[in-house]
């Protein structure tokens, strides 16, 4: 056991922890939210959610989780899924290792125990993608084990209530919570502690604009009472992320259908159909402040081949491009940020790559292939502008 005191930690008598428990869980069955997962016991059903709630919103997780156990009603169904079908249903939610992982984990359900979901906190832990937090928070609310479930959200109200001061972006000092979480946790009832303690750091205790004076277990908490509640948690500012500059290529053929191509690398989106995109250094300045693609300029052809043709060489394709300006799109992954600028042209025949996962999909073909969110940003800014101009015919 973790030595508490040596992390200037002190917890409360067995009183006042049983007072804090029922203070808590009093509150959670007033005011939980009622949310689709909390109607099921059905370990499946609880891991999707947990694993779709990592990096995403309750409100934008809802819909998401309903249609994927439609999909996927079961862990053999998610087991034997084609992985275009699988990449579909989390379309939009990002984070895709999230839904190959879950895929690879339902495999292990299937082979290593029987096609019956682990039962142990070893058991759920052992699967893959699934850390201490998901095991944790599925052992507690499916079966009732007292595992804490030790999040971002749960680590700033204890931060708060104990005036922890360790920065809780900091990998090692989970492990600080987690055991304040052991002594902290209601035997009796796990899942819902831990779950009023997400329910609280979601909202009352939220990262932004918290509302203290409301939280039902502020008389517990050191920072609110020490006035102290702008410290804590204590978090060093992210880095931001590194930008990475590209064109992405939107060619049409005269039937109206557009090229799009297959991620086959095993990096980033892996497995998305895209318009083809070519990393470039940076955009000029003048394209930055105008949002101008590079024209053809005598600097550019002696700095090497435009987008455009390296693209039509890399395709052996040959393109009429528009002189057409598109808004920049941007996208922001966890530790990327993509900033786009769309080229837009025509080609008068339908050419065929046969030793590339190239095809030619009209709009209407799109929703039946998976297409990541910058991807769909890229049509909806190219789309707005071809139907308010008059080129795009
Ligand atoms: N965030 C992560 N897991 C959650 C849950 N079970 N309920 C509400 N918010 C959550």
């Amino acid at each position: 056991m973790l030595d508490l005191k040596k992390f200037g930690v002190t917890m409360w008598e067995e009183e006042k922890i049983i007072s804090f428990r029922h203070k808590l869980l009093t509150w959670y069955d007033e005011n939980k939210r009622d949310l689709p997962w909390r109607r099921s016991q059905d370990p499946y059903y609880i891991w999707v959610s947990e694993i779709m709630l990592q990096q995403t919103r309750v409100d934008t997780v809802i819909p998401y989780y309903e249609r994927f156990l439609d999909c996927f009603p079961t862990v053999e169904a998610l087991a034997t899924a084609p992985e275009e079908r699988l990449l579909k249903a989390w379309e939009g939610l990002g984070y895709y290792s999230r839904v190959r992982n879950m895929q690879v984990a339902a495999q292990q359900i299937m082979t290593k125990f029987g096609g019956q979901f682990p039962t142990t906190y070893e058991g759920i832990a052992s699967l893959k993608g699934i850390g201490p937090y998901t095991a944790g928070a599925i052992a507690s609310i499916a079966f009732g084990l007292a595992e804490p479930a030790v999040d971002g959200n749960v680590m700033r109200v204890l931060a708060r209530l104990f005036e922890v001061d360790h920065d809780i972006g900091i990998p090692s000092n989970r492990k600080i919570f987690q055991a304040m979480m052991e002594i902290l946790i209601d035997p009796e009832r796990p899942g819902d502690f831990n779950q009023a303690l997400m329910d609280l750091g979601s909202d009352i205790e939220s990262p932004v604009n918290p509302r203290p004076e409301d939280s039902p277990v502020k008389e517990f908490s050191a920072a609110f009472l020490h006035g102290t509640m702008d410290r804590y948690p204590i978090k060093a500012p992210k880095k931001k992320p590194v930008p990475i500059y590209l064109k992405a290529l939107v060619v049409k053929n005269d039937k109206g259908e557009f090229l799009l191509e297959k991620n086959e690398s095993e990096k980033l989106l892996a497995g998305f159909w895209h318009f083809p995109l070519i990393e470039v250094e940076e955009f000029s300045q003048e394209e930055e402040q105008l949002n101008l693609f590079a024209q053809v300029t005598e600097e550019s052809a002696v700095l090497g081949p435009t987008p455009q043709e390296s693209f039509e060489q890399d395709y052996d394709i040959e393109v009429n491009w528009l002189d057409q300006t598109f808004d920049q799109v941007k996208h922001v992954f966890s530790h990327r940020k993509w900033h786009i600028q769309i080229l837009a042209g025509q080609v008068t025949e339908t050419q065929q790559f046969p030793d590339r996962e190239i095809l030619w999909l009209a709009p209407e073909e799109f929703q039946d292939y998976p297409l990541a969110k910058p991807q769909q940003k890229i049509w909806q800014t190219y789309k707005k502008v071809s139907l308010e101009s008059r080129w795009d015919k």
